[in-house]
């Protein structure tokens, strides 16, 4: 049984399926009528991504068991692993966990009899996000194949440009990476330009934050960040008419990009967050689904649609 932990081993059309999942999501209301529980365990701060899991959990009917790590035993030393295993024990269905460290499900995966999702693990991955991206863009062109999407800042130290990468190349589209030279991470093989080419070439224009907290050595001062590498008013001027921006947030605003961009014409950032809800729904049914603790007949359809049913969408392989 797999559980839900990277974009890499995703096939193309499991992927289109997750986003056609996410429409039905968003156009109908869907409930389980079976008790299901399910545990966030947020080991780095996150508004979205935990939010928007317990917001996809309450919509499907499911409780949901909220965890802090600094007032449970972990602070007496406990692991990730017997905390794990400990939710399993008490009959949790589910777990979705973001951890700092890279590989955090590396041995926890061998051992649990329920699924986990990852929400962010370390630098590496973040295959929630990455799917709600592509949703987003997918919303806007209705297809990957040739788009010109720009990755830009600080991609050395964001799981969220590993992630995007993998699975938007993968959906067709053509990647380029742009940012301070120091933020480069030249194991990705990708063409690196510079912002006043990114600004020129961009369908889609995927901003990251600077991430001071996973960087080692003293955080990279920003005096003129905005100005060399960041998405200023005159850079947007010049984006193709029908280029898009997104930005996984929380946004520093006057860095990556001017603030008054945020929410301009182009700016899909709210729209991302938006989706990350139904996105998550998907991810969580397929999961459910797959490891046979929910079935076709415990998904209650609230309102008749007439597209394809929500367990073949969800549950392609
Ligand atoms: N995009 C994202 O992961 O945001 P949070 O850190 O707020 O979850």
């Amino acid at each position: 049984m797999n559980h839900f932990l990277s974009v890499e081993s995703m096939s193309k059309e499991v992927i289109m399926k997750l986003l056609q999942s996410s429409h039905q999501f968003r156009q109908h209301e869907y409930t389980f009528t079976k008790k299901l529980y399910a545990a966030n365990l947020f080991f780095e701060p996150s508004t979205r991504t935990k939010t928007s899991f317990t917001m996809a959990e309450k919509k499907l009917g499911m409780e949901t068991l909220e965890f802090t790590p600094t007032s449970s035993s972990m602070e007496k030393g406990e692991s990730l692993y017997d905390t794990a295993k400990t939710f399993e024990a008490i009959g949790v269905d589910v777990l979705v966990i973001r951890h700092q460290d890279d590989d955090w499900a590396k041995e926890l995966q061998h051992h649990l009899s329920i699924p986990m999702i990852n929400a962010g693990a370390g630098k590496k991955e973040h295959p929630t996000q990455c799917l709600l991206d592509a949703d987003t863009i997918y919303q806007e062109f209705g297809e990957f194949e040739g788009l010109q999407i720009v990755i830009a800042g600080d991609i050395m130290h964001s799981r969220v440009a590993h992630s995007n990468a993998a699975l938007l190349s993968k959906l067709g589209a053509q990647i380029y990476l742009t940012g301070a030279p120091v933020f480069r991470d030249h194991q990705m093989p990708y063409p690196f330009i510079s912002m006043d080419e990114a600004v020129e070439i961009a369908d889609v224009m995927m901003l990251l934050r600077i991430q001071h907290e996973r960087h080692q050595a003293q955080s990279m001062h920003l005096d003129d960040y905005h100005e060399r590498y960041g998405l200023t008013i005159a850079r947007e001027r010049r984006m193709k008419k029908h280029a898009i921006i997104l930005h996984p947030a929380p946004v520093n605003r006057g860095v990556e990009i001017d603030s008054s961009l945020v929410e301009c014409e182009r700016s899909r950032i709210f729209k991302q967050m938006t989706n990350g809800v139904f996105i998550r729904m998907a991810v969580l049914t397929r999961q459910l689904l797959q490891w046979g603790l929910i079935n076709e007949n415990q998904i209650n359809e609230c309102n008749e649609s007439t597209g394809q049913s929500i367990t073949s969408l969800c549950c392609a392989n």
